[in-house]
């Protein structure tokens, strides 16, 4: 340690010292979160706690996983982890008459399952999760192993940490030569749509498609959001607009209209257009053009035109912790393909810039916002 450094430490208190190195530990271990995380949704724990009525005991949930017996303490090492960041809680065993376990389990420690966990019950594994369960790791965090070296990159033509890792820009680069990964992609995003339509259409983010009559949901992948409002509000005509790759694998149930196409280039005529998702994904100047590209397509305010937005208002949601470093590690994740979470007035620059006049931000999905914009 050079002087300078034992000088600054020396300005310390034992108690911040002591704080300040549990943090840079806790940072340092973050990563095994995710990988814990990940290996309990592959073990199927989630679903495992659901089936025993939503608590067990570690032996009963070896048990019903089928692992060895010699990985106990080991499962029961996982579960504390995992309980002490909230993913699981604890309780004590109670009596009950259709007790899956026998009794001698009476006052043992039992995990139960929180809402974080809940929303892995089953196969279909919340969104997040979907990142960290893809079959291709190298796609998701592992490029993130390499952000150093992409920072001191100095030629700054080397493009973005995505095609330092893979060779091509964008993940739809990517997913038009690699079919499984397209799948898994296109996979991902109708687990999150479909839960986020969910919760929006049940509270009032289902006021901004109340009265429209047609809706294009551009760059809409197979079509979960469109398919979502259309159920919710059949006199809403919905088209669903992607890249061709996507549009020729999307099932069609019929109940919304498919259109092949380049978003840059064309977005079919509509009341409203849905942009989930889509506008983090790119830089300032290529959103400006989506959204010129949007304006055109839709009617003046008076004849009800909007482009309705469902992303990441950074600082705007609930004030906790998880939402708050929810919004800004998303922003590095999308970092990686020159995309990003944009703050209130980053939102208000590109939206006069495309021309639109007006917007409003409703913080009702979490860590995510619905904003309405008007021409
Ligand atoms: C993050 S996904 C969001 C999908 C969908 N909106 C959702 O939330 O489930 C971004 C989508 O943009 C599509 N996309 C990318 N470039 C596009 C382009 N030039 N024109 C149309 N769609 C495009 C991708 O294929 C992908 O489906």
């Amino acid at each position: 340690m050079d002087n300078s450094m034992s000088h600054t430490l020396d300005e310390l208190n034992t108690e911040d010292l002591l704080q300040g190195n549990a943090q840079v530990l806790h940072h340092f271990l973050s990563s095994l979160k995710s990988q814990s995380l990940r290996c309990a949704c592959f073990l199927g724990i989630p679903a495992a706690l659901h089936r025993l009525g939503g608590s067990a005991t570690v032996a009963g949930l070896l048990d019903e996983i089928g692992l060895h017996p010699s990985k106990l303490p080991y499962l029961r090492r996982l579960m504390r982890a995992l309980t002490v960041s909230g993913i699981f809680a604890t309780a004590k065993q109670q009596y009950s008459p259709t007790m899956a376990e026998d009794a001698t389990s009476i006052g043992e420690t039992v995990y139960v399952l929180t809402p974080a966990s809940r929303l892995l019950v089953g196969d279909r594994p919340s969104a997040a999760m979907s990142a960290l369960l893809n079959p291709r790791p190298e796609t998701g965090f592992a490029m993130f192993f390499k952000l150093e070296e992409w920072f001191r990159q100095d030629d700054g033509a080397s493009g973005t940490l995505f095609k330092m890792a893979h060779g091509v820009t964008s993940p739809w680069d990517l997913a038009k030569e690699d079919s499984l990964y397209n799948r898994c992609l296109n996979e991902a995003c109708v687990i999150d749509t479909s839960f986020v339509m969910d919760v929006a259409l049940r509270g009032s983010g289902g006021d901004v498609f109340r009265g429209l009559t047609s809706l294009v949901d551009v760059g809409g992948g197979y079509g979960a959001a469109a398919l979502a409002i259309a159920k919710a509000f059949p006199d809403v005509k919905c088209t669903v607009m992607d890249l061709e790759q996507v549009i020729c694998e999307a099932p069609d149930d019929g109940l919304v209209q498919f259109v092949a196409g380049d978003m840059f280039e064309f977005v079919p005529p509509a009341q409203a257009a849905l942009l989930k998702n889509v506008l983090d994904c790119w830089s300032d100047d290529d959103c400006v053009k989506i959204l010129r590209q949007c304006k055109k397509a839709i009617p003046t305010r008076d004849a009800g035109g909007k482009v309705i937005i469902v992303n990441v208002a950074v600082g705007s949601g609930p004030n906790s912790i998880a939402v708050k470093e929810a919004q800004v590690l998303y922003d590095m994740y999308m970092m990686s393909i020159d995309g990003t979470e944009r703050e209130e007035h980053e939102w208000r620059k590109i939206f006069l810039e495309s021309g639109f006049s007006d917007y409003r931000i409703m913080p009702i999905l979490g860590y995510q916002s619905i904003i309405e914009v008007f021409p």
